[in-house]
C-alpha cells in the first residue's frame, strides 16, 4: 500500500496491522486488527506527527521513502508515549538524528524511560506553535485523554486535528477516509474504543471538547493515530462523543448473566421476554461466552443494565466478578439498573451485584429478584414481569 496523500503535501505514511486480535495486553479484543497512523507532513521543514508500533517501523520508512528522504526530517511530533504510537521513533533518528522531538513535559518523561536514548527534545504545552513554512503546528495538552502526556496537534491552515489516540477506532482497513467504509462498523467500533478507552474520562472529555470549542478552532478533518479518518463530517463523531461522554443512551436493556445450571439463564429469558413485550431493545449475553470488551461497548450504548449471577460460595460466579470490577471501574454515567438470580441452600449473590452496581454510580431502580432452586411457573411469571417494569422505568428515564 502507498503513501495516501490526505490533504495536499500532508501524508498518511503508517501502518496497517491486520492481525491483532488483542490490545493492551489482553484487555481489548480488537475482532477487526487495527492501523497505526503517522502523517508526514512536507513544507520548508518536514514533521512526522506520530509513528508506529515497533514491528511496523519499517513499512512506515518504506512509506516515508516514497515521498522524501527520512534523513531530512526535521521534526519528531510525540502526541503520546504509548508504544502503539512511538515504537517505531528510534529507527526515525537513526535515519534522521538531528531531528527534534517534539511532546509534552510528560511525553519527555515517558520517552526518555521508555527508549532511554539521548535525543534533543522540545517541550511544548497549549498554544505553542512550531512553524513549517506554509504550515503552522499549534499544540493543545490533553492530559488523561488518555494518558498524563498526550497532546493534540492542530493544523490551522487546513482545519485539521490530529488527536492521537482520541476520536480512533481498531479497524484495519485498505481505505483511509470515513466516507469510503460502511458507517454502521465505523461508528461500532469508535463507540468500543470510547467506552473501552476513554470512558472513565468522560468529564475531561466534555472540558476539552468545550476548551477547544472557546479556542475557536475550524475542524474540518479528524486525523487520529488508529482507524480512519473523518473527513465527511468530522462533527459526527465529536457529537457522538459528547453524547457517550453524558450518558446519553438509546432506550436499550444489557441483561448480562452467568448461570451454574440453567436457573438464572431461565429467569434472564423471562426478564428478556418482558422487556420485549414492551417494545424496548434488549440484548441478552452470557459472561463466559462473550467479549467483554464487546459487552462493554453495548453498556456504552444501553440505557439500563440486569444483571444475574447463581450463587456459589456465597458469591457471584467466577465469570461475573471480573466484569461488576470492571463497570466499578469505568463508573458508566446515567445508567439504571438490577439485579437478579438463583440459589440453593443459601443466597449471597444478588448481594453482591447490587453494592458494586451502586460503586459504580448506577441506580438501583428495582430489589434484586431472586429464586431458590428452579424457577416455578408463578416465579417466571414474576421475572417476566421484572423485565417488563424495568424496561417501562428506562423508557421513562431521560
Ligand atoms: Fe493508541 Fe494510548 O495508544
Amino acid at each position: 500500500m502507498p503513501p495516501i496523500e490526505v490533504l495536499e503535501n500532508i501524508f498518511w505514511v503508517g501502518a496497517v496491522d491486520w492481525n491483532v486480535r488483542h490490545f493492551h495486553g489482553f484487555t481489548y479484543s480488537t475482532h477487526r486488527g487495527t492501523t497505526y497512523n503517522a502523517y508526514l507532513i512536507v513544507d520548508e521543514k518536514t514533521a512526522l506527527i506520530d509513528s508506529v508500533y515497533g514491528p511496523f517501523a519499517e513499512e512506515m520508512i518504506v512509506r516515508i521513502s516514497e515521498i522524501i528522504d527520512p534523513s531530512k526530517i526535521d521534526y519528531v511530533v510525540a502526541n503520546h508515549v504509548e508504544t502503539d504510537h512511538s515504537g517505531a521513533i528510534q529507527e526515525i533518528l537513526k535515519l534522521a538524528p538531528q531531528a527534534k522531538v517534539i511532546g509534552t513535559a510528560r511525553c519527555k518523561e515517558g520517552l526518555q524511560k521508555h527508549y532511554f536514548g539521548n535525543w534533543d527534545f522540545q517541550v511544548v504545552k497549549t498554544g505553542d506553535e512550531i512553524n513549517l513554512g506554509e504550515r503552522r503546528l499549534k499544540f493543545i495538552e490533553t492530559p488523561m485523554l488518555h494518558w498524563p502526556d498526550s497532546m493534540f496537534t492542530y493544523i490551522e491552515k487546513d482545519a485539521l486535528l490530529l488527536p492521537n489516540d482520541a476520536f480512533g477506532q481498531h479497524l484495519a482497513t485498505s481505505k483511509r477516509f470515513d466516507d469510503e467504509v460502511d458507517e454502521k462498523i465505523l461508528m461500532d467500533e469508535a463507540a468500543k474504543y470510547y467506552a473501552n478507552i476513554l470512558w472513565l474520562f468522560s468529564s475531561l472529555v466534555i472540558r476539552k471538547i468545550e476548551e477547544i470549542q472557546k479556542l475557536g478552532l475550524k475542524i474540518s478533518m479528524i486525523a487520529p493515530s488508529h482507524g480512519i479518518i473523518w473527513r465527511g463530517n468530522p462533527m459526527k463523531i465529536v457529537e457522538a462523543y459528547l453524547r457517550w461522554a453524558r450518558g446519553e443512551a438509546g432506550r436499550k436493556i444489557l441483561v448480562v448473566y452467568d448461570t451454574m445450571y440453567g436457573s438464572t439463564e431461565k429467569m434472564a429469558k423471562a426478564m428478556v421476554e418482558g422487556i420485549t413485550s414492551e417494545g424496548v431493545e434488549t440484548v441478552l449475553v452470557r459472561l463466559p461466552v462473550s467479549d467483554r470488551g464487546d459487552i462493554i461497548k453495548e453498556l456504552l450504548e444501553a440505557k439500563g443494565i440486569l444483571v444475574g449471577s447463581s450463587t456459589i460460595n456465597s458469591g457471584v460466579l467466577p465469570d461475573v466478578a471480573p466484569f461488576l470490577e470492571e463497570m466499578k471501574g469505568l463508573r458508566p454515567r446515567n445508567k439504571i439498573a438490577a439485579a437478579f438470580g438463583s440459589y440453593g441452600w443459601g443466597g449471597g449473590a444478588v448481594k453482591i451485584i447490587e453494592e458494586s452496581l451502586e460503586k459504580a454510580g448506577m441506580e438501583l431502580v428495582a430489589p434484586a429478584l431472586t429464586v431458590k432452586w428452579v424457577p416455578d411457573k408463578d416465579e417466571m411469571q414474576k421475572c417476566f414481569e421484572f423485565g417488563k417494569k424495568f424496561a417501562k422505568k428506562v423508557t421513562k428515564t431521560k
